[in-house]
């Protein structure tokens, strides 16, 4: 089984960002995480980042192409972005939205995410965790 894991736009300054909401590992940390939860759970994961909206569409439309399953965390786009929305209703695998903080109980405009609907499952607050959840997630679902 194959996985994308698409980060959106800040997610490069994880190591920056408050550890008490994100978990304090940078994105090269986490991404070595993936790769090995991934092995454990016998699929290959490729990881990808960009704080570039288009760059993550079409990293989207093309996981439809090769994957077996998308994880998302478009960051704030998350919360505005209806073209994230539309490119992820056409993606023909599994998708999960992954966010390594709490969004339900943050700030209100956190709390909304325009992308909920179009998504196979979401993981929300686990922090780097989440993304060995969603993992195990899309191989039950495989
Ligand atoms: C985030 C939550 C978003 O609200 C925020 O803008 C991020 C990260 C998360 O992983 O918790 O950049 O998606």
């Amino acid at each position: 089984m194959q996985v994308a894991v698409v980060n959106g736009v800040n997610l490069d300054m994880l190591a920056k960002r408050d550890p008490t909401l994100y978990g304090g590992l940078g994105i090269g940390e986490l991404e070595t995480r993936i790769y090995a939860w991934a092995r454990e759970l016998g699929c290959t994961a490729r990881c990808f980042q960009t704080n570039h909206e288009g760059q993550f569409i079409e990293w989207c439309h093309d996981a439809g192409q090769w994957a077996d399953g998308l994880i998302v965390n478009p960051g704030a786009w998350s919360h505005y972005s209806y073209a994230i929305h539309d490119a992820l209703e056409v993606v023909d695998v599994p998708v999960v939205e992954l966010h390594l903080s709490n969004v339900d109980e943050r700030e209100e405009w956190r709390r909304r995410s325009v992308i909920a609907d179009v998504v196979a499952h979401r993981i929300v607050g686990k922090g780097p965790d989440g993304y060995r959840e969603a993992l195990a997630y899309l191989k039950e679902h495989e």
